[in-house]
This record gives C-alpha cells, sequence and structure tokens, in this order.
C-alpha cells in the first residue's frame, strides 16, 4: 500500500528514533519511531493508556526519556524543558492544559513572550499590556475564538473556552511544528469544526501537525496519515484515503494482530517499522 507522505520526500521536520521510557515498573514507550513530515497533519492515535502523552511529552521536553534520539530540523536535540521546544518553534496544547489557570487571556497568549514598554518603564520591567491586549483581541478574533472577556482568569472560563485560548497560544507562535493532544475534547460541534479548519490552515501555511484524539470521525476527517500506538509500540501505519475507521479501531485494539499473527495482516494496515 502507498502511503501519503511515507518516503515521499525523507526530511522529516521532527523524529523520534527508537525512544524508550520507563516508568517505574511500566514500561510506556518500546522503541517507538515516529517522524512529523512537512505539510502534513499526522494523527497520532491509540487507546487510553498506549502512550500518546508520554511521546509528545519526551518529544518536546517535558520529561527525559532512556533511551533513543530526537532529530530537529536535521539534528539530535535533547529539549531540557517544554520552554526550550517553544523556543525552538513546537508549540504543543498539552492534554491536561497546562496554561496558565489563574492569568487572564493576554497573559496566557503572551506567556515567556511579553511585551515591554519602551524606555525606562519596560527597562525597570513595565509591561506593555495594551499592545498584547489588541494582539490577543485581534488573533482571537482572526481565528474565531470566541473568549466573553479576555481580562478574565482562565479559571473562570468554560473547558473549551480555555482550550480555545490554548488552540490559539499554538497557532500564533508556531513556527515549525504544532502538536495537539486531544485539542476538541472539550469543545461543542461548532468550535470543533472551528479548530479542525484551523488545523488545515496551519498545515496549509507549512507548518507540520500532530493531532492526537480518541475522536476517529474527526481523526479520518483531517489526517493525512495515522499513526497507531498499542501498548507503547507504534503497530501500525494507515492512509485514511484507504484505511477505514474499522481498521483504525482493530489497530488500536490489537484485534486483527494478534502477535503470533504478526506476519499475517491485513493489506490496510501497515506495521510501523
Ligand atoms: N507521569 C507519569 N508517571 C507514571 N506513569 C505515567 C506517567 N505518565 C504516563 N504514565 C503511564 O504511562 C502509560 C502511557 O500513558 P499516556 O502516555 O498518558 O497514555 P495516552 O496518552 O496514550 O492515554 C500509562 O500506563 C500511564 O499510566
Ligand atoms: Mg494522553
Amino acid at each position: 500500500m502507498e502511503l501519503a507522505n511515507a518516503g515521499v520526500n525523507g526530511s522529516a521536520v521532527l523524529q523520534a528514533r527508537g525512544i524508550d521510557k520507563h516508568f517505574g515498573p511500566v514500561h510506556a514507550l518500546k522503541n517507538v519511531d515516529f517522524s512529523v513530515h512537512a505539510q502534513e497533519i499526522v494523527a497520532l492515535i491509540g487507546d487510553n493508556g498506549a502512550g500518546k502523552s508520554t511521546l509528545i511529552n519526551a518529544l518536546t521536553g517535558v520529561f527525559p526519556y532512556d533511551h533513543g534520539e530526537i532529530v530537529f530540523a536535521g539534528r539530535p536535540v535533547r529539549f531540557a524543558s517544554p520552554h526550550e521546544a517553544r523556543s525552538a518553534g513546537i508549540e504543543t496544547v498539552y492534554q491536561d492544559l497546562a496554561i496558565a489557570p489563574h492569568l487572564d487571556s493576554v497573559a496566557n497568549i503572551f506567556l515567556g513572550r511579553e511585551y515591554r514598554q519602551t524606555g525606562l518603564l519596560g527597562r525597570l520591567g513595565f509591561l506593555d499590556k495594551d499592545r498584547m491586549y489588541a494582539e490577543t483581541s485581534a488573533q482571537l478574533k482572526q481565528l474565531g475564538v470566541r473568549v466573553p472577556n479576555l481580562r478574565r482568569r482562565l479559571v473562570t472560563l468554560s473547558g473549551g473556552q480555555r482550550q480555545g485560548v490554548a488552540v490559539a497560544r499554538a497557532v500564533m507562535w508556531a513556527s515549525k511544528v504544532v502538536i495537539m493532544d486531544e485539542p476538541t475534547a472539550a469543545l461543542g460541534v461548532a468550535q470543533t469544526a472551528l479548530v479542525l479548519n484551523l488545523m488545515r490552515q496551519v498545515r496549509d501555511n507549512g507548518i507540520p501537525i500532530v493531532f492526537i484524539s480518541h475522536n476517529m470521525p474527526h481523526v479520518f476527517e483531517v489526517a493525512d496519515r495515522i499513526v497507531v500506538l498499542r501498548l507503547g509500540e507504534v503497530v501500525a501505519e494507515l492512509d485514511p484515503r484507504q484505511a477505514t475507521i474499522d481498521d483504525a479501531v482493530s489497530a488500536m485494539t490489537g484485534s486483527l494482530r494478534p502477535r503470533s499473527m504478526s506476519n499475517d495482516r491485513p493489506a490496510e494496515v501497515r506495521h510501523g517499522r
């Protein structure tokens, strides 16, 4: 089977090679290879506990991994913190909404990138709040993200509104890769459609997206390629134009591929490695 992007150009923007990660006795990632290519939305799917968030956390410096290598823009990297990954152009919407809940939308959008006032006031640490407010307002409007009042702390907003701010922040600052861990989980129908559209726009502007989701219709709607994790292992890579939701679910649950029959899998499901 021909895959959407596999091998098209060997140039992965971001690549994990042989990543291994244990949490005590739990072997959360087993020799995982995963790459993100330019101009693609690659979906990372798998059952709860499959290791999706762990892979993202390892890729973006949330915690160290045991073995393996991460290559970014052609060079081996080891991000020591999510801040380093962000500085390198990789924006992540983390599943746990690791965004500052006690700050307002403006502060969250500009977290770590605050504008200072010009001159002495700026050197004294005074922030240019008006400019940040105006840019946040314009950005959210352009993205179609509606937040009732940009001065309200995130804790007082709905899950969907918070997620909207997190997605807006990622899309606004990413220059190389956007990673979204379950970005539509807290969203209603209209907001979900908006986020899926936004993802296509970002991809079409040349920034690839890693899209983690449990929602198979969403995955099949936007993904160019689907990578399936199961029990910490990449077990399949699917072309959404050819595979079905059933194929994806079967790969996730292992029902198509008992380990003893690993050479006898259906044509639609290709082994990840
Ligand atoms: N910080 C952590 N400490 C201990 N175990 C963890 C931690 N994060 C994840 N795990 C374990 O690693 C495995 C993979 O989890 P996770 O990556 O969150 O799965 P997914 O995102 O696919 O649902 C699970 O068994 C989970 O319990
Ligand atoms: Mg997760």
